[in-house]
């Protein structure tokens, strides 16, 4: 007999059936007319099956103490309808086997709610709880949900390159490669000769595919790349990580306004799959982490969001009347308070800024005609604050060398960079959405490190 998972026997339609279902024991409760209740998960879905254990079971005396929360089992028995409450069906017992027991004195996971800071240091053991559990779901869900997004369009899934010599953002935030024997050469006073390294020259962890991904839009047409990234900020913010996943989609032919529109048709659209899909879900963080979660979602799903320059938005921070912890003034980057004012007081709804000081974006992104201004884009949501980054490309050859003499950069590294300039240049366009970033907005989960499976930040690489 085929196992079945417990989402499939919830539905219903086995009712009747011997089933095999297997998985851990979230409570057992035992009742005074001989039987017991065994509330069984097996990751499938949020919801627990009933399993009715009576004292007829072969080993009853034997196991049942044991069935505490944690131990795993299977169990083969007929499904029923359920005459009690809280429950369709119910799954009456003919045989349980126990693989493994979870002594209650030592397994941490018992009844009681747990603080996140705590099951942070037992990430191992976190998924199975129920928030974790339904995070993973979700994470999956939209991950699904932004593949079919953009395979449905016709874009190509590239892989951009994990080590990688050249830095994308310009930011410096970036994790050495090295084979270099470190310890050896603390005790040399010579100075480092990269040449001596794995690869020859200083490598690091991408902090972006945006600069190779390019490389494959200028050819190929319509393309994005999903995968790890990390950076080597020392920001221990709710919203950082040091390695998170971003997807980036990148489009010739394609200008900042086209830009706008894909990335507000994209999250529009990975939020209403996500929202289809995982319904159960989102009703739990929304009854137990964030009570405005599903309204903050259909919210975004159902209206236009918000179009303002950066000059706009600084106009309207400065006529607030609010009082800011930072600055605000023309030039200076915005802060995360400065964005949740906007989306959450102002707007209610997300908000795209563009036309950025060039003095605070990489030099890939291209020149308005003012002198003042690149054509940046940030989509800002409520919660959250910026969830993408992204900006129409610098296609002329000779304003893009001028950029990044400007930002400190020297332009023979990034020769092949050029040459897609030089060689059947295009106007195209992209942009990088942050997967946790999505995620927050969609659980409605205070902090970052809880939206990713094993999160890494200053100090914290356990696991
Ligand atoms: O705005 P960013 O830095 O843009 C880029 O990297 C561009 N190269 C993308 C492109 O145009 N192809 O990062 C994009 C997004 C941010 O909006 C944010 O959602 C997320 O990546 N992000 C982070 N998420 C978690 N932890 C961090 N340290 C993050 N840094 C950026
Ligand atoms: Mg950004």
């Amino acid at each position: 007999m085929p196992r079945v998972k417990v989402v499939a026997a919830l539905k219903g339609s086995l009712v009747g059936q011997e089933l095999d279902v297997r998985g851990w024991v979230r409570t057992r409760r035992e009742s005074k007319q001989g039987f017991a209740f065994v509330e069984l998960n097996d990751g499938s879905c949020l919801a627990n099956l009933q399993i009715i254990v009576d004292q007829s079971v072969p080993g009853y005396q034997d196991f049942i103490r044991q069935l505490t929360t944690g131990a795993s089992i299977a169990v083969l028995g007929e499904l029923r309808a359920s005459p009690g409450k809280g429950q369709a069906v119910e799954l009456h017992a003919r045989e349980v086997t126990l693989y493994g027991t979870a002594d209650p004195e030592h397994y941490p996971l018992q009844k009681k709610g747990h603080s996140f800071e705590f099951l942070r240091e037992i990430a191992h053991l976190r998924p199975r709880t129920n928030t974790f559990g339904a995070i993973a779901r979700v994470r999956n869900a939209v991950c699904a949900a932004i593949h079919n997004f953009f395979q449905s369009r016709d874009f190509l899934y590239v892989h951009t390159p994990i080590i990688t010599t050249s830095d994308c953002e310009g930011a410096g935030q970036m994790f050495q490669v090295t084979t270099l024997d470190l310890a050896r050469l603390a005790h040399s006073n010579a100075e480092v000769d990269f040449s001596q390294d794995f690869f020859g020259k200083r490598a690091s962890l991408t902090v972006s595919g945006q600069l190779e991904l390019e490389t494959f839009a200028c050819a190929l047409g319509d393309c994005y790349t999903f995968g790890p990234t990390f950076r080597a900020e020392n920001s221990n913010t709710a919203r950082h990580l040091a390695e998170f996943w971003m997807v980036e989609p990148e489009m010739p032919f394609c200008e900042l306004t086209d830009n706008m529109q894909m990335a507000e048709a994209f999250i529009r659209t990975v939020l209403k799959e996500v929202q289809d899909r995982c319904g159960d879900d989102l009703q739990f963080f929304n009854d137990r982490i964030n009570k405005t979660v599903l309204q903050t979602v259909q919210n975004i799903i159902d209206h236009d969001f918000i179009r303002l320059t950066y000059t706009e938005a600084v106009e309207l921070l400065l006529q607030s009347g609010e009082t800011f912890e930072y600055p605000v003034e023309w030039g200076l980057d915005l802060q995360s308070e400065h964005e949740r004012y906007l989306t959450e007081k102002k707007f209610q709804q997300p908000v795209i800024l563009y036309d950025y000081p060039r003095t605070i974006k990489p030099f890939y992104m291209r020149c308005n005609d003012d002198g003042k201004t690149v054509r940046a884009m940030d989509v800002l949501v409520p919660q959250v604050g910026e969830i993408i980054g992204g900006s129409q490309r610098e296609e002329r050859p000779d304003i893009l060398q001028a950029r990044m003499r400007e930002c400190g950069l020297n332009p023979e590294d990034y020769w092949w960079y050029a040459d897609l300039r030089a060689f059947g240049t295009v106007p195209h366009s992209g942009f990088g959405l942050g997967l946790e970033r999505a995620l927050l907005l969609l659980t409605g989960m205070a902090n970052i490190r809880d939206v990713i499976p094993f999160p890494r930040t200053p100090r914290h690489a356990e696991f």
